[in-house]
């Protein structure tokens, strides 16, 4: 175990959320596995997903231990929430400065916040639908109410979501007077791992977990007697036009699709329209993106805008 822990350092959290300690010793995997009482194969599955990626998932669908990938996940969504993303909000607030004379800093704390709310809302949502799906097919029920995704729903908000997060601060703040860059370049490094850390995690549950648990519903379904059933990138370098200015300045002070389309003497598709032209330019997707870039770019004052 020693030397696989060694040739991939990525594999030290992998183990944590397997709930292995540790001072391994001299003992093997399938040693350490068993003294932990984790499914070894399910383990070696996971390690080889993350050295591998998913062109190895369907070697070991019809092998892994759905209660053991279960466990892991969840941990991993604890560890997400309530160590990492916890953890690099702290640093924020050490390397940028909140004072209400700073703007963008504040705008920033918020996005990353807006993003946090999103993590949370997918990981509560795998947490009490899909793996309350899958504890009840393991107890031998199949709810018909839920339908088991082929991708868990929400992984291309997160991901978008934290690729604009490190795109602004990038962009657009400047660390002043006192303060260090070094924090702000170390926050940076910490989102970018813990981006790689979350994509692993969100492929390992389409590619890996999904189809699994796809298998074991089957299995049950043919347990059943019939009637028996319960209920159950890259960034563009294009400028906005003047017009798409407007759009924007009108977006960020809070205005529906519909009073900018009667106040800019449009019609709403075409505001429809140029909203997409502007998320395609600009690569932001969310209002606090486009108010950053507001801000920033001299489009708008902090005091006009709509702030939820
Ligand atoms: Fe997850
Ligand atoms: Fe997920």
């Amino acid at each position: 175990m020693c030397e696989v822990i060694a040739s991939q350092p990525s594999l030290l959290q992998m183990i944590c959320r397997f709930g292995i300690q540790l001072g391994v010793g001299d003992k093997t995997v399938r040693e350490v596995c068993e003294a932990s009482q984790v499914d070894t194969t399910t383990f070696l599955a996971v390690a080889n997903f993350m050295k591998n990626g998913r062109s190895v998932a369907s070697l070991y669908i019809d092998k892994v231990s759905v209660p053991t990938l279960v466990t892991h996940l969840k941990q991993a969504h604890d560890f997400f929430l309530n160590f990492e993303l916890a953890h690099i909000r702290r640093k924020l607030l050490d390397a940028i400065d909140c004072s209400s004379q700073n703007e963008v800093a504040f705008l920033i704390l918020k996005f990353y916040d807006e993003y946090l709310a999103e993590v949370r809302k997918h990981m509560d949502y795998e947490n009490r639908k899909l793996f309350k799906h899958v504890d009840e097919l393991l107890a031998g029920r199949r709810p018909t109410d839920f339908v088991i995704p082929f991708t868990s729903k929400g992984h291309d908000n997160m991901d978008r979501k934290l690729q604009e997060l490190k795109n602004i601060i990038i962009k657009y703040y400047s660390p002043s007077g006192n303060q260090s860059s070094d924090l702000l370049c170390n926050v940076l490094f910490s989102l970018y791992n813990c981006e790689a850390d979350l994509r692993a995690h969100c492929e390992m549950e389409d590619a890996l977990f999904l189809p699994a648990v796809r298998l074991l519903d089957e299995k049950v379904a043919s347990q059943i007697p019939a009637g028996e059933q319960l209920p159950s990138s890259e960034v563009s370098q294009e400028n906005l036009s003047e017009r798409e200015k407007e759009i924007v300045a009108c977006i960020v002070r809070g205005m529906t699709n519909k009073e900018v389309a009667a106040k800019l003497f449009i019609s709403v598709n075409t505001v429809l329209t140029h909203r997409k032209n502007i998320s395609r330019k600009l690569d932001i997707h969310s209002v606090s993106g486009l108010t950053i870039y507001a801000i920033v770019n001299g489009i708008v004052n902090l005091n006009e805008v709509k702030l939820q």
